[in-house]
């Protein structure tokens, strides 16, 4: 970090980084949350693809939703505001497992949880740090690269959240989702999701969401909102252009020297063991 005075932008909750933007008093308070048995959740790491996800689902619904700020934004007034909705929620989240409201898994509300190659998320993180003044900046690639690595950045360790996810992927009432898949068949994963939420969409307008979902369609309709403070999908910023930087698989591969590759691999090896990624 370049100085002292930007680490005052995150704080430690459960041994997690949090951004200033998740007071501690909120975050304190999520376990007594009341979840509502139509929630659905939108789950991620940062920079995983949560906003094209939020994005997809939008077109998906002809019903009245509402994607509401992520459940750990804000101070405690937030939690207020969500029980005030009347409408259904789909409620964006980065928490780990662990830290949800238990109220959402003994209701056994349908969560997506979204995954991308950590290595493009690392990339896509490094980008965000530097541009999003709510987070400490970092002044180069291979500094990120050991942060990161360490989980010494927000939301904590990559594989700690995944793994966190990854052990209930089993549970019917979780889809799993990777970035990648998205980006190969949407049509096909558009589905998926749409079979998951119990939804009837057609096949045309499958490919019409599809359309309209592509990245420079929602970069382009992004550049014509204006942006609401007080609304967000990810807890860490309230300004959708940050969010739409390249949108591709394999960025990573402009960034990792051969001896970070070797170094992360080892490590991803080491902590995924027993994972079936
Ligand atoms: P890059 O920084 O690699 O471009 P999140 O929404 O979780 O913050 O994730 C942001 C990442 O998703 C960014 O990655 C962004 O470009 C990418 N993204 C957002 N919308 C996308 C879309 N429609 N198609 C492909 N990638 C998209």
């Amino acid at each position: 970090m370049s100085n002292s005075g930007e680490a005052e932008l995150l704080h430690t909750f459960k041994g997690i980084p949090f951004t200033t933007r998740s007071s501690p008093e909120l975050l304190k308070s999520l376990d007594s949350f009341d979840a509502r048995e139509d929630d659905v959740l939108l789950v991620s790491y940062p920079k995983s693809g949560t906003h094209w996800l939020a994005g997809v689902i939008t077109k998906l619904y002809n019903t009245q939703i509402t994607i509401t700020s992520p459940i750990e934004f804000g101070d405690i007034s937030q939690l207020e505001e969500l029980n005030k909705l009347s409408s259904k929620r789909i409620i964006p989240t980065h928490l780990d497992y662990n830290m949800l409201p238990p109220n959402f898994k003994s209701k056994k509300c349908k969560m997506i949880y979204i995954s991308r190659n950590p290595k493009d998320t690392a990339v896509s993180m490094f980008h965000y740090y530097r541009d999003n003044p709510n987070l400490p900046t970092v002044d180069t690639w291979p500094a990120f690269f050991d942060l990161f690595l360490k989980g010494n950045v927000v939301c904590g360790s990559w594989f700690d959240h995944f793994l966190s996810w990854e052990e209930h992927e089993d549970e019917k009432n979780i889809l799993f989702l990777f970035y990648e898949d998205m980006k190969k068949d949407l049509p096909k994963v558009v589905k998926e999701i749409s079979l998951f939420l119990n939804l009837n969409v057609s096949d045309n307008d499958i490919q019409d969401i599809c359309k309209k979902s592509s990245f420079s369609e929602m970069k382009n309709d992004t550049e014509k909102e204006n942006n609401d403070p007080n609304h967000t999908v990810c807890a860490l910023t309230s300004n959708r252009r940050l969010i739409f930087r390249k949108g591709a698989v394999g960025d990573w591969k402009n960034y990792f020297t051969p001896k970070q590759n070797i170094r992360f691999q080892e490590i991803f090896n080491e902590k995924m063991k027993l994972s079936k990624m």
